[in-house]
């Protein structure tokens, strides 16, 4: 009997975190904080051959494969100046899928573009189907989220970016370390952006960093980060000045984040054979359909996805898997504010915004006539009301595999009620 209704649940042992990066923080990674803080020396600015934040930089560069690497204060801040060095800016539209935390869409405001939302398909990213009646003359660039560590399908939205002569903005804040095909994440489209904060594969507390192939896209994206940037190497850049923020990352976050950085591929070597251990035991399982990741190599192995034939069927499923002891959950329950899902985006549906004239949305380069509703994309509605999901952690021991597929296949046998 499940224990949903009353019979014995597959575990009584409560699963450890599904922190990543966060939960592989040990000593290492306090001595590198400490000896900064001793050092006295927290602006990454002192001594720039020797900073921490250089040297984050650098293993970003190696990793992506792309020359130019700016370190900053968060995965937003990333997004803003990624977009910044693209020249987005008043007037533009990005398309940005549905299912994505609500920085990204926030991002493309703060530059004063708008962002136009796109359907998810199966794979729980954009559907590279669902852009090309979205574009506009104003369209300037596509902004594909590796959500969950799931690699986008970059072939195809890269040959639809390509036929319109889009740019490409990757947001890859859960994906670090995730390829496509072989290729890291990150460095497919014309800027890559990471976040660094608390619920990603890898921390230092809060941190972001942009990576490009292009020389001006970082010159730009670096002045953006930094007010003074332009006026400290002035022969350094080709573009000329413009007003910038405070989005630098410190010593003490780059120092946490080169140790942790060296613990990315342990992390995603143990959630991926978790990930792949699960998938192999539940791909026949009746009554569900796996996600269809874009690729089963590339992706991180963080979520396991699994499709319901019915949103109450969906929720019924995750409640049922919880009551064996399994920390599942349904992605979308009307009642629970999701800002991850494009309709709890409230200032975008309800176009509002922090100026008293409602810049940007009320731009004369704007298209007026853009509308919001939180039924606009039902598909991806559809699709996330129909999902289950169970969080990987590198924490997890073979034993909490077992104890997940034995669940799924118990829940998936009994007919909800
Ligand atoms: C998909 C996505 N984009 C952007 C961000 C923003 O990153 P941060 O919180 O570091 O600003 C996050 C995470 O918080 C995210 O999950």
């Amino acid at each position: 009997m499940l224990a949903i209704d009353g019979g014995e649940p597959v575990t009584n042992k409560p699963f450890p975190t599904s922190m990543l990066g966060p939960a592989a923080i040990g000593e290492e990674e306090v001595e590198a904080v400490a000896a900064v803080v001793r050092s006295q020396r927290i602006f990454r600015f002192l001594d720039h051959e020797n900073s921490h934040c250089t040297r984050l930089e650098r293993l970003f560069q190696e990793l992506t494969g792309c020359p130019h690497a700016l370190a900053v204060g968060g995965g937003t801040a990333a997004l803003i100046c990624g977009l910044v060095g693209l020249g987005v800016g008043d007037g533009d539209e990005v398309i940005v899928p549905g299912y994505t935390y609500i920085a990204s869409a926030s991002a493309i405001l703060i530059c004063g573009a708008v962002p136009v939302i796109s359907e998810i398909d199966e794979s729980l990213t954009m559907d590279p189907d669902g852009i090309e009646h979205l574009i506009t003359p104003r369209t300037k660039a596509l902004m594909p989220v590796h959500m969950r560590g799931i690699p986008c399908d970059m072939d195809r939205l890269a040959a639809v970016a390509r036929k319109h002569n889009l740019l490409v903005i990757e947001d890859c804040a859960q994906a670090c370390g995730g390829l496509y095909r072989g290729q890291r994440l990150g460095s497919f489209g014309d800027v890559g952006c990471f976040s660094l904060q608390q619920f990603k594969v890898i921390t230092a507390g809060e941190g972001g960093m942009v990576v490009t192939h292009r020389r001006e896209v970082f010159e730009r994206a670096a002045i953006r980060h930094d007010s003074a940037m332009c006026f400290w190497n002035p022969d350094d850049t080709s573009t000329g000045p413009f007003p910038g923020e405070n989005f630098r990352l410190n010593e003490m976050e780059g120092a946490l984040g080169c140790v942790q950085f060296g613990r990315l591929e342990s992390i995603l070597g143990r959630t991926r054979a978790l990930y792949k251990r699960i998938h192999a035991a539940i791909a026949d399982c009746p009554g569900i359909q796996p996600h269809r990741t874009n690729d089963p190599e590339g992706d991180c192995g963080i979520t396991v996805a699994m499709l319901l034939e019915s949103g109450p069927r969906a929720k019924w499923f995750a409640e049922a898997l919880r009551a064996e002891g399994i920390p599942a959950g349904s992605m979308y329950n009307q009642g629970i504010p999701d800002r991850h899902i494009f309709r709890f985006w409230e200032y975008v549906m309800e176009k509002r915004s922090s100026d008293k004239h409602g810049r940007p949305w009320t731009s004369p380069l704007h298209d007026q006539s853009r509308t919001y509703d939180p039924n606009m994309c039902p598909r991806t509605l559809d699709i996330l009301g129909r999902t289950v999901t169970i969080s990987l952690s590198q924490t997890y021991e073979d034993q909490h595999a077992d104890y997940i597929i034995e669940a799924i296949h118990k829940v998936a046998s009994a007919s909800s009620n």
